[in-house]
């Protein structure tokens, strides 16, 4: 009797353990990043002080979005950019929207995008040398791919402001910082599957002890 009474201790440490590590390496398989998101260009024809096209309406704009998950693809609702006259967002200069897309495990993207600009808002936001700062705001929603299943959809809005110059032109290199409204998922699975584990392993030494 205490003969088994001692292995099945034994073996329930082995359980724990194993336990330990299953939720460990889910913990570690299902966590996931936000995409990195940068604003690479931005080009306003209508600000370069030596083309003289103060109505001319574009807005381009390249959107630069990284992938930094290594075994899940990252599924893109469409994306709405916004360009603000001042980081304080008092006017929106012009909107650009881009098609939605799918992108693989640690793959770059580099999506260019065009709009229409309201160009009093932008002239009355630059300075009398040219230059000015506005705001870049970047709203989607992405679902990540692990295997063959699609987490839930999450929003993602982020912004950053850029430094335009004289020639219409952004400046800086500055990478726009992420800030997600929702929540991470990652940790909700990781709470679930946990608590799980716990109960499970309660359960378990219940019935043992
Ligand atoms: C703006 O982008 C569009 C398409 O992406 C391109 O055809 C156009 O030449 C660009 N305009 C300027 C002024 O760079
Ligand atoms: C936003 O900032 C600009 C420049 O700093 C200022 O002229 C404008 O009045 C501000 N707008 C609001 C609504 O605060
Ligand atoms: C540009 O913005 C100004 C001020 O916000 C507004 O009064 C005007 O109607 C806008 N122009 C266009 C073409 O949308
Ligand atoms: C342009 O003017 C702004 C504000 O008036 C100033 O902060 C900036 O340093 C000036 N830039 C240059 C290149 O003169």
């Amino acid at each position: 009797m205490g003969d088994s009474g001692n292995k099945g201790r034994c073996g329930c440490c082995t359980s724990i353990l194993t336990l330990g590590l299953a939720a460990l390496s889910i913990w570690l398989y299902l966590r996931t990043s936000n995409p990195k998101c940068s604003i690479q260009t931005l080009y306003l024809p209508s600000l370069d002080r030596t083309l003289n096209l103060t109505t001319d309406p574009t807005l381009n704009l390249t959107l630069r979005l990284d992938n930094p998950n290594q075994a899940k693809g990252i599924k893109y609702d469409p994306l709405i950019v916004t360009v603000y006259d001042f980081p304080n967002k008092s006017s929106v200069i012009g909107n650009i929207l881009m098609p939605g897309f799918y992108q693989g495990h640690k793959k770059k993207a580099t999506k260019p995008g065009q709009g229409t600009a309201n160009t009093t808002v932008a002239l009355r936001a630059v300075s009398e040398n040219g230059t000015g700062v506005f705001w870049v705001d970047m709203a989607t929603s992405v679902k990540f791919k692990i295997m063959f299943w699609y987490t839930k959809k999450h929003k993602i809005r982020v912004g950053g402001d850029v430094v335009v110059n004289a020639s219409g032109v952004k400046v800086d290199h500055k990478v726009i910082r992420l800030k997600s409204m929702a929540p991470k998922m990652g940790s909700f699975c990781v709470v679930v599957v946990v608590e799980a584990l716990v109960n499970f392993l309660v359960f378990n030494l219940l019935n043992f002890w």
